[in-house]
């Protein structure tokens, strides 16, 4: 029987490196990458210098940097830009897609404008969540394409979709389990990455691993909040998508969230800590859209307001540590 075609949009540090993934694993992929420079050098080279090093890719491996020549005879569309980008995307290119599509999303983040999960923005855009999925969980780029053991779930609400998904990605280096709880797991991947940069606040401007690890412990309490409120299931907040990706995120070096946040705390202003970056930080706009959600639920954010106030309003570090210390004494739980 022929494998499924899959196109990858995106051809930064993940999308290369699961489109490397699929490769591996026998699949006719093309990857769609806006510059001509990533695609010559996948092409010719076999490496994306620009996001993934001195990685060698497949072979097989073959950049197109037009879309709808890279779209075309697709049966699999899997998402690998920021998601504040999907919607603009979405609108240019959603006439060359057709209802028979599936579409798979890596993006991690709540899109700032419209305060929508991933898949909300694409229901929006008339696409039924049977043929969404979601894959994620610890799994940071530059240890999957170097075939470092990693484990990731792939989520939808068509648990046939979601085996398929399975199917795809699965070899010896890489262990992927199913879910259907999409809610609960866009929920904890948007909001791990807000948690990084608090996290990396931490770091930058010395505080221990006490700080840290209260941090990330109250995280999941503020989350558990948000998933309880918007449907999602407490359980998937133990597992991969949750604690699994919270705990990659927080403690990691690859972590561009986690880095943001350090030169936060070294003192640097969030516009030039971005302006020093080549790859998307999620988190920073997340925050933002996080922020504005809080202010119209009944839900306790202090994570977030803090990392906003940093961020967007000026505050600094050793204010939101105060702040954040000496809120009113209450029950753990
Ligand atoms: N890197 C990882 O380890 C990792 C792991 C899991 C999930 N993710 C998630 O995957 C998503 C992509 O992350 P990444 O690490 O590959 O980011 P990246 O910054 O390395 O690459 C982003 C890619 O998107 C493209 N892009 C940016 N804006 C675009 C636009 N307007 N239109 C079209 N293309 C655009 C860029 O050219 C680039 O190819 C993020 O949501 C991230 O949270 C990343």
């Amino acid at each position: 029987m022929s494998k499924e075609n899959i196109v990858v949009l995106g051809a930064g540090s993940f999308g290369t490196t699961l489109a490397n993934v699929l490769c591996i694993n026998g699949y006719p992929v093309k990857l769609w990458s806006k510059s001509q420079n990533v695609a010559n050098d996948i092409n010719q080279n076999h490496r994306n210098s620009k996001y993934l090093g001195d990685n060698s890719l497949s072979r097989n491996l073959r950049a197109e940097t037009d879309i709808n020549v890279a779209v075309n005879n697709s049966d699999y569309i899997l998402w690998a830009i920021p998601t504040q980008a999907i919607r603009s995307v979405l609108s240019e290119y959603i006439d060359k897609l057709n209802h028979d599509h599936y579409h798979i999303n890596v993006a991690k983040g709540i899109e700032s404008s419209s305060k929508k999960r991933v898949s909300e923005l694409f229901e929006e855009f008339g696409i039924d969540l049977n043929h969404f999925a979601l894959l994620a969980g610890p799994s940071h780029a530059e240890e999957v394409v170097a075939k470092q053991a990693t484990a990731m779930s792939s989520i939808s609400l068509n648990h046939n979709l979601a085996k398929k998904v399975q199917e795809f990605f699965v070899t010896d280096f890489l262990r992927i389990y199913t879910n259907t709880d999409l809610v609960g797991s866009e929920m904890a991947g948007a909001f791990k990455n807000v948690v990084a940069i608090a996290c990396g606040i931490c770091d930058g401007f010395g505080l221990g691993d006490n700080a840290k690890s209260a941090l990330v412990a109250r995280s999941i309490s503020e989350l558990s909040g948000l998933v309880d409120y918007f449907g999602g299931s407490r359980e998937t907040l133990s597992g991969l998508t949750g604690v699994g990706d919270l705990i990659a995120t927080c403690f990691s070096k690859h972590s561009r969230n986690r880095h943001v946040g350090e030169q936060l705390g070294k003192g640097k202003d969030i516009q030039t800590v971005l302006s020093e970056m080549v790859m998307v930080a999620e988190g920073v706009k997340t925050c933002e859209a996080f922020h504005k959600i809080q202010a119209e639920l009944p839900i306790e954010m202090p994570i977030v307001e803090a990392t906003y106030q940093i961020m967007y309003e000026g505050q600094s570090v050793s204010d939101m540590i105060q702040g954040l210390m000496t809120r009113a004494a209450k029950d753990e739980f």
